[in-house]
């Protein structure tokens, strides 16, 4: 019993040597954590948003932004105190052990994997769209999972795939590599971002922004939770991904202090980004015209002010945006799978690193192929609520394991202390556990089949084979 909290010891992980290749410094990772954030949520998730919360959609992505900003700091604390690949994973390990750990790591191979997944499918629909506008046409078999559209015959959704293979494929190449890429398409993303918001900011009217929050906090709408905080629950996905930054510990330059940067700075400002694109879209048209536009809301923006020109270049950003959101899931994916693997808690093939890439290539391979996979067969639209609850179960977990660490380890060395503890991590709890009441019972079924799948993996594998049993 004693054996499943077993803890690792913070000097042991710093002294570890990493064959892994440190390039990454604040701005990489800034761009690493944009790359991340911005994506699916702005360009696809603020229609159904705007539907629930009206114009006071602004306010839940507010809410969203300071309960990721609370777990933000936390994650900044540990990342400096334990500056070593795993991200979350590795930090239970130290405050709680190796039971937690794995749960965690467990649960963030899901986060990770269905984000990818699910963002392919939407970057698949942008890409067909595009493609359709030059006149290629792809045969609608391949364009979606079975099931997914009703009253049309798919089978397989084939960019969604191939998508995901590419990105695997450049990750796997190295990291300077990912790195080029990833930077380049984050700042053709803001650029586009900013373009939008110079051209539509003109239209807003403030009548449309009249009443401000017609759902008021929780109330229900048509049969569903509508009203600010149920729309918070839904575009807290907007958010996620800032977490992985901290998986690029070992391949970081002066990590306690870079990392924390990245995090903070990047989650700063998707946020203020996310809240003046809010305002301006619900000020430009009144909020329910979003209903006949929820796979592409900024085009509605865009029809309204008649800037029909504009909408290739936004079509273009988006799926931009959204392949750097896959890149970088798929890359955090790759880094705790190789953190696990490192500590014998997942077969050791997935922590070999390749002499010449520096990168765990067979794990990235491995993991990559079966998210491609989901991201072809998969009908993702009942499975992507499973990343939110993810998500914020590693919040908290992380929230906790500050407490914990500041109680049991109190001079550990830390290049950055969350302010105001211990009421950060509690506020950072509150706020996850409020949007995880958001969510339906089915996610949390799900959730709960996907843990105890992992339990069995842990007691019929891991534990037997952990470096720590030797
Ligand atoms: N935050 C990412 C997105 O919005 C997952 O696509």
């Amino acid at each position: 019993m004693k054996s499943l909290f077993r803890k690792k010891d913070i000097s042991g992980l710093l002294d570890q040597a990493t064959p892994l290749k440190r390039t990454l410094k604040t701005w990489d990772l800034t761009f690493l954590g944009i790359g991340a954030i911005i994506g699916t949520g702005i360009f696809v998730l603020t229609g159904k948003g705007a539907l629930t919360a009206g114009p006071a959609l602004a306010i839940s992505f507010l809410i969203a932004a300071i309960c990721c900003g609370f777990a933000g700091l936390c994650y900044a604390e540990f990342a400096s105190m334990a500056p070593v690949a795993g991200s979350a994973y590795t930090y239970s390990f130290i405050a709680f052990g190796e039971f937690v750990a794995f749960i965690i790591g467990w649960d963030l191979i899901l986060e990770y994997a269905l984000a990818a997944a699910t963002v392919s499918v939407g970057w698949s629909g942008y890409f067909v769209s595009i493609l359709e506008n030059i006149g290629i046409h792809i045969p609608t078999v391949l364009t979606a999972a079975a099931g997914t559209t009703p009253g049309v015959h798919t089978i397989f959704n084939l960019p969604a795939f191939l998508i995901v293979i590419i990105i695997t494929w450049v990750i796997s190449l190295g990291i300077n590599e990912t790195k080029r890429l990833n930077s380049i398409m984050v700042i053709i993303k803001l650029a586009v971002i900013i373009l939008f918001i110079i051209f539509t900011v003109w239209f807003v009217k403030v009548g449309n922004w009249k009443p401000f929050s017609p759902f008021d906090w929780y109330s229900s709408h048509n049969g569903s939770a509508a009203g600010i905080i149920p729309a918070a629950s839904i575009v807290f996905f907007a958010f996620i991904g800032f977490d992985s930054v901290s998986s690029s510990a070992e391949e970081t330059i002066n990590p306690s202090k870079t990392l924390p940067r990245g995090i903070l700075l990047s989650l700063f400002i998707s946020t203020i980004l996310y809240v003046i694109m809010t305002l301006i879209m619900t000020g430009v048209v009144k909020y329910t015209v979003f209903a006949q536009y929820l796979n592409a809301p900024v085009l509605a923006v865009l029809a309204a002010t008649g800037q029909g020109w504009l909408s290739a270049i936004v079509a273009l950003g988006a799926v931009v945006g959204m392949t750097t959101v896959i890149l970088v899931m798929l890359y955090g994916q790759s880094r705790t799978s190789y953190s696990m693997a490192r500590d014998g808690l997942f077969p050791k093939m997935f922590s070999k690193v390749n002499k010449k890439s520096q990168t765990p290539v067979l794990g990235t391979w491995f993991f990559g192929i079966i998210t491609a996979l989901a991201g072809g067969f998969i009908n993702l639209n009942i499975l992507s609520e499973l990343v939110n609850i993810g998500t914020l179960s590693a919040f908290i977990l992380v929230a906790l394991g500050i407490l914990v660490m500041r109680y049991t380890q109190p001079k550990a060395k830390r290049g950055f202390k969350a302010p105001l503890v211990p009421f950060t991590p509690i506020m950072a709890i509150l706020f996850c556990l409020t949007l995880v009441a958001g969510l339906n019972w089915e996610t949390w079924v799900r959730f709960i089949i996907w843990l105890a799948l992992g339990m069995t993996l842990y007691f019929g594998y891991s534990r037997k084979h952990s470096v720590l049993n030797k």
